[in-house]
């Protein structure tokens, strides 16, 4: 599809973008205020990184950023943090980020674009502030549809479920169907990776490199099983706050993954093995950041850190964790190609579908 540009607000690492031009739609830009994401960014990507606060970025900026093109796509994935379960205990309502998908919306009626995406945790849907963004849409004259995905669906090795919003102006759209038997396991992901012991890089790809582990915690790993939590070891390797009654909410740490299902939802800390149940399966680690970023849909050869550059645990699981995976995008990038070759189909005649700034141009399939 030529004539369509798309701008990725929040575009952290790529993960969105990356999926979105593998399906061929031309992202022109992307912009975080996060620096240390311009090199994954732009390294993996043909698209500008710009490193500016969306709240501060303007509509004239991005519509400078699409040219003259005829379709316009508006995607971002907004700081997932003041949605989540976790941050649902403490007033959400303090953080200045969950503002952050009004300033979406404002560079919305600014820009006009024709399609507009926004991906984030389901439990988005439990705000205000979401449901104001999809009344926006619609009383601008948007189709929308929302919807949460099952990524391990669309061929995710992870159990990963994501709200997946998509709205038009140029006539009703929706996600793609899945394909049947698409269903990736973590040994299809990562069995190929070679082994690493807790605290060893590899040398051929620094990414591949496993945190340490503490005497205490060795043990628990071996003493831990596929699928499994703190609740199969024995009863002194057990941690005093899992013993105590509170403990029993938490038995999804101290995991180690299965070969022959999807990964559990990885999250910042993935790379931790108390973080969550990223236990290697068969290895006494817990998995490395480059296994991480395959799970989140990333190709094994990524780079997130120029060759030679440091290799922050914190920062890049932030950045693996915190992505779209590039599955998901290359699904809403299918999605938008399927609703663009349906409008152009039912409509070939009709010049006047992607109208822009007062504008009449037919759309170029
Ligand atoms: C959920 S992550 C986005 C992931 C990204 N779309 C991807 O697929 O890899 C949210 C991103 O928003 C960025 N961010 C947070 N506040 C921001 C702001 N005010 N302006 C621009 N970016 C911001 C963070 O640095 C982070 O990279």
């Amino acid at each position: 599809m030529k004539d369509v540009t798309c701008i990725d607000l929040f575009c952290g690492a790529g993960g969105l973008t990356h999926g979105l031009q593998k399906e061929g739609i031309d992202v022109v830009a992307g912009v975080d205020v996060e620096e240390s994401c311009r090199h994954p960014f732009e390294f993996n990507n043909a698209a500008k990184f710009i490193k500016e606060d969306v709240s501060k970025i303007s509509g004239e900026q991005l519509n400078a950023l699409h040219g003259k093109s005829a379709i316009r796509v508006l995607a971002g994935c907004a700081p997932c943090q003041p949605f989540s379960t976790y941050s649902q205990r403490y007033d959400v309502l303090s953080s200045p980020r969950w503002g952050l998908l009004y300033q979406f919306d404002r560079l919305v009626k600014e820009t006009r674009p024709q399609i507009v995406t926004m991906e984030n945790v389901p439990t988005v849907a439990k705000h205000a502030v979401f449901d104001d963004f999809a009344n926006s849409l619609m009383d601008q004259g948007y189709h929308v549809y929302r919807s949460v995905v099952d990524c391990t669906k669309y061929g995710l090795p992870q159990t990963r479920r994501r709200m997946v919003l998509l709205a038009s102006r140029l006539g009703p759209i929706e996600i793609v169907a899945p394909e049947p038997e698409n269903r990736r396991t973590v040994r299809d992901a990562i069995g190929g990776l070679p082994p690493l012991f807790n605290g060893e890089a590899s040398h051929a790809d620094a990414m591949h490199a496993a945190s340490k582990l503490s005497p205490l915690n060795v043990e628990r790993i071996r003493a831990s099983r596929p699928g499994g939590t703190w609740r199969d070891w024995p009863e002194h390797l057990v941690a005093a706050c899992h013993r105590k009654e509170t403990g029993r909410t938490y038995p999804g740490v101290y995991g180690r993954m299965e070969w022959d299902s999807p990964s559990p939802t990885l999250t910042t800390q993935y790379y931790g093995f108390g973080n969550g149940r990223f236990g290697h399966p068969d290895q006494e680690r817990a998995i490395s950041l480059r296994e991480g970023a395959i799970l989140q849909g990333f190709p094994t050869s990524y780079s997130f850190v120029p060759d030679g550059g440091p290799i922050h645990f914190k920062a890049l699981g932030r950045m693996i964790g915190n992505a779209v995976p590039v599955t998901l995008g290359e699904v809403i990038g299918r999605s938008i190609n399927q609703h663009l070759g349906a409008m152009y189909q039912e409509r070939p005649d009709e010049k006047e579908r992607a109208p822009r700034d007062g504008e009449r141009k037919p759309l170029v399939a």
